[in-house]
């Protein structure tokens, strides 16, 4: 059994049947059994159909779609319909409506319209959730809850007065007092100090810059009000139907939130997924997310929305090419989904989404993008035995919310061109070219699994942090700005990297951030020249630390700029191409690519279980070393182990044959 209670992977998409005739949904449901469509999710945006006034359900038209799609042999992750608060409530109670950090409260005629904060759109959702979950309880096509709609999505906080009342009992029960508020707000600084909590109010739009500590507990604030939203609505779904598991669906590495206290609320971890077709990074960029959302619960997770070709809300809308829809599919299922489904199963005729691509399109059933759903579809059902096999990494990267909201608070750094997603790509990409398995890790967790932990940033970190790496028995890497601030982003007394000082065995004495398009050499002790941009730092190696590569030329020269104490290695500086230093890590930590070594340019290599899938992103063939012999699943074709040529953006998901003892 997977995730849910379907067998097997799950394939589907959003199904919304309330913007057809009924007569369509028999044409919907037949060529979803054709595509071996399994799961839907339903009812996403449908508040307003379901309970069209205050308390008046109607259930009718929901409950001859699950009737139907039941009879076809298709579950339903049904969603709690919440992501839109109807016009109805929206009109009797104006107050629901976000407020922007100017002061605009947004109006109707979106979607995701209300105010997390707010008493009367929470106990709203909370009615409505029980009331579908005592409805659906016993409905055999349920196999998942699907709480309201991507979190953060257009709504990541509210700056309305209910929101600044609920700000304030947050913080209360934070800093207790208001001089603890005072103390962790450094409010001496620019004249603050508040008397009264009262006075006390959401970061809103100021003169000039806003209190960064004043805007970090903002961010954390605004996390967990969301999560108040989605842990309303599942206790009242666990409380009526504990046994089917409670998801929202998350948005790939997303600032806004903290996927990991969020992933602890929620029984299966699922993503949208909208990698952009135009961008040469797109892939590397998917492959971290995934990682993340397999590492958030360390189990298999669920890709619950992609794209089959364009969307339909960036400026330009990029088409994926012939072949890109499966490739990229199974990518997902390579980091460890147990499931394809995607944004939506009928393209819209009207709305915002009506030029969004979906499995079967405007054009209908003789078009390539229907006859690569169903060449999907089959290539799902050859890899089923794939679902629930789990991924094991040696390399852990590390990634904190606080500290990705303490660095990134704008007119108060060093430099602004220090951005948390883009520190972990620079080392996420390398790793992911050399076919190594990574998952992401936060700083406090027992990290003895890893034999390398990767901490591309950590501006802001404790003295609980510091002990977690200290304890970590293999090789430790922490790049540039670290250990900057504790908690509630005051510096550490004595400078940097404070609480990891003593590990690291360096001191940074001063930032020296970069001008764009400014670089500086750093030399290796073995004469590697690299390339440093946007960051170098001013750095004293203490006694016993060893010095890796030094800064060549400016005021810099000859300074250290990579240190080494026993098994942690410091990062002073953002190489261009950190590879060198990289290799050098992997080769004393005895970690190699999942294909070996040589995995040609564009092909992608994961080991999920014992099954390992190759993945040649390429537009060119490519010949990749199969370690073993086996059998491709999604041919059938027995492989006999050594060269093995992929088509362009074609893949291979070797079953390794069993080994006879
Ligand atoms: C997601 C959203 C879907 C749909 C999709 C289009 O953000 O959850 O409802 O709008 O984007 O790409």
């Amino acid at each position: 059994m997977g995730l849910t209670r379907v067998p097997g992977l799950l394939f589907g998409g959003d199904y919304n049947p309330e913007q057809w005739p009924e007569e369509v949904w028999q044409e919907d449901v037949r060529l979803m059994a054709e595509a071996g469509v399994n799961l839907v999710t339903v009812a996403v945006f449908s508040w307003s159909r379901l309970e069209p006034a205050p308390g008046a359900y109607d259930f009718g038209w929901l409950d001859r779609v699950l009737d139907l799609l039941h009879e076809h042999g298709i579950a339903v992750d049904l969603a709690t319909a919440t992501a839109t608060p109807p016009p109805w409530l929206v009109r009797a109670h104006p107050e629901v409506r976000p407020v922007d950090a100017g002061g605009t409260r947004l109006e109707f005629g979106s979607r995701q319209g209300y105010c997390p904060s707010s008493p009367v759109f929470r106990a709203a959702t909370v009615r409505l959730a029980r009331a579908l979950a005592e409805r659906y309880r016993a409905h055999p096509a349920l196999a998942m809850w699907h709480v309201s709609n991507e979190y953060a999505d257009h709504t990541a906080e509210c700056y309305c007065e209910e929101s600044a009342r609920d700000f304030r009992r947050w913080l209360q029960a934070r800093h207790r007092s208001l001089d603890g508020l005072n103390t962790a707000w450094g409010t001496s600084c620019w004249g603050q100090h508040y008397t009264d909590w009262t006075q006390v109010e959401p970061p809103r739009k100021a003169p000039g810059p806003v209190n960064p500590a004043q805007l970090l507990d903002w961010r954390r604030f605004s996390s967990d009000a969301l999560l108040a939203c989605f842990e309303a609505e599942r206790a009242v779904l666990k409380e009526v139907t504990p046994d089917v598991p409670v998801t929202t669906n998350f948005m790939s590495v997303l600032r806004d939130l903290d996927y990991w206290s969020w992933a602890a609320a929620e029984d299966v971890v699922t993503d949208d997924a909208y990698p952009d077709p135009a961008d040469p990074r797109a892939e590397v960029k998917a492959a971290l997310s995934y990682d993340l959302m397999r590492s958030l619960k360390r189990q298999p997770w669920l890709l619950l929305e992609s794209a089959p070709s364009a969307v339909s809300w960036r400026a330009v809308n990029v088409p994926k090419d012939p072949g890109v829809m499966r490739l990229h599919s199974l990518q997902a299922l390579a980091h460890g989904s147990d499931g394809v489904m995607f944004f939506q199963w009928r393209q819209a005729r009207y709305g915002p989404e009506k030029f969004h691509s979906a499995m079967l399109p405007h054009g209908g059933t003789g078009t390539r993008q229907w006859r690569e759903t169903l060449a999907l579809g089959a290539d799902v059902r050859r890899l089923a035995e794939v679902a629930g096999a789990t991924t094991a990494a040696e390399v852990a990267l590390l990634l904190d919310w606080d500290s990705w909201w303490g660095l990134e608070a704008p007119e108060s750094m060093p430099s602004d061109r220090l951005r948390l997603h883009e520190l972990l790509l620079s080392w996420y990409a390398p790793l992911h070219a050399r076919g190594v398995a990574v998952d992401l890790a936060p700083p406090g967790r027992d990290l003895s699994d890893y034999r390398l932990v990767i901490a591309p940033n950590l501006y802001l970190c404790t003295a609980g942090h510091a002990a977690a790496l200290a304890a970590h028995p293999g090789r430790l890497v922490v790049g540039p700005f670290s250990g900057v601030v504790d908690a509630a982003d005051q510096v550490h007394d004595g400078g940097a990297p404070g609480p990891l000082r003593d590990l690291l065995g360096v001191r940074v004495e001063e930032w020296r951030p970069l001008p764009d398009g400014v670089t500086q050499e750093v030399v290796t002790t073995d004469g590697t020249s690299l390339t440093a941009r946007t960051w170098t730092e001013w750095l004293e190696a203490a006694e016993g630390t060893e010095v890796l590569a030094r800064y060549r030329g400016g005021p810099l020269h000859g300074r250290p700029a990579v240190t080494r104490r026993g098994a942690a290695t410091y990062l002073s500086c953002l190489p261009e191409d950190p590879a060198p230093l990289l290799d050098e890590l992997l080769a004393a930590a005895g970690i190699t690519g999942v294909a070996g070594p040589g995995l040609p340019a564009g092909v992608e290599a994961c080991r999920r279980g014992r099954y390992l899938f190759l993945l040649n992103h390429g537009t060119e063939p490519a010949t990749v070393s199969l370690p073993e012999p086996g059998t491709d699943l999604l041919t059938g074709r027995p492989l006999p182990g050594g060269p093995v040529t992929l088509g362009p953006r074609d893949a291979v998901v070797l079953k390794p044959r069993p080994t006879t003892p």
